[in-house]
């Protein structure tokens, strides 16, 4: 290539990107505002109580936070602005069972921070999170679960053991256990794991249903 040559593949294909730049820029900024309502007083106030009380210290909003209670991006679209306020306000009020702390928020700081909560859960992410967000780790992605792949779930074992590639990592990887282990030691091991691992982590399941805890063998067997 002659040095002309170079000269003008650098010239013209710098300014044929950089048009191709402005044009998809433009096309993002145009599409922003329709991706999410109007931020008004009350969702400010909102974001500001989220930052002040600390929510993401436990909760993530868009994936960012911690994993320690559940994400608030789509909660305003699944309970109502009634539970909500009352939850926030005192979450042991509405089910004893709660761990989420009761944190001190006055009423219109509840109210602003359901407005907030109302318009996160209004922008659009592009379907995410994906729903079920566990479907894949019980291999059953909106498939009929069955009833040990149901107990799984339910008593989310998935915060300790990994299944396709899905869950935490406190305890082994459950993919291959029922060639590791047979029917009567698993069996043994939900209801007493230190009688089978003496410094065991994991918690003792003696507390589910006969039918709950060989549902969940039966499951745990098949993984082979
Ligand atoms: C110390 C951790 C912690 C903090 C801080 C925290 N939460 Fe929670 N939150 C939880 C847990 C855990 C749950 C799940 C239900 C339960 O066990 O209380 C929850 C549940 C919720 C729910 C859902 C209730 C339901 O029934 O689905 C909402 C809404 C919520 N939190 C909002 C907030 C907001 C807003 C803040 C900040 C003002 C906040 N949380 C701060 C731990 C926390
Ligand atoms: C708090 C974390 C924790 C939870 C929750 C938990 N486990 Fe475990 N699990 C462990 C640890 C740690 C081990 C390894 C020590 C042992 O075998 O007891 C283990 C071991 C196991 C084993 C034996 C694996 C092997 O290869 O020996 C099975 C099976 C098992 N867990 C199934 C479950 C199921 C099903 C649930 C839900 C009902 C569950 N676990 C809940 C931490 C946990």
């Amino acid at each position: 290539m002659s040095n002309k040559a170079a000269r003008n593949l650098f010239i013209y294909g710098s300014i044929f990107f950089f048009v191709i730049f402005l044009a998809l820029t433009y096309d993002t900024m145009s599409q922003l505002d329709q991706r999410a309502p109007e931020i008004t007083e009350e969702v400010n106030a909102g974001k500001m109580a989220w930052h002040k009380y600390d929510c993401i210290g436990c909760h993530t909003i868009f994936g960012n936070g911690s994993y320690f209670a559940p994400d608030m991006t789509k909660i305003a679209e699944k309970k109502p602005k009634g539970y909500l306020k009352q939850f926030l306000l005192d979450p042991k009020a509405v089910n004893p069972n709660a761990s989420m702390p009761k944190l001190g928020l006055n009423a219109t700081e509840a109210d602003n921070m359901i407005v907030f909560l109302d318009w996160i859960s209004k922008v659009d992410t592009n379907g995410w999170p994906p729903k079920p967000i566990l479907a894949a780790a019980t291999g059953a992605g909106g498939q009929e679960l069955t009833p040990g792949q149901k107990v799984y779930r339910a008593q989310n074992c998935a915060a300790c053991h990994t299944l396709n590639g899905i869950g935490g990592t406190t305890g082994p990887a459950l993919d291959k256990v029922g060639s590791r282990r047979d029917r009567a030691w698993i069996l043994g091991h939900f209801k007493d794991p230190k009688a089978f691992v003496p410094n065991s982590a994991m918690p003792p399941y003696g507390h589910l249903s006969e039918k709950d805890l060989n549902d969940l063998t039966d499951y745990m067997v098949s993984l082979k």
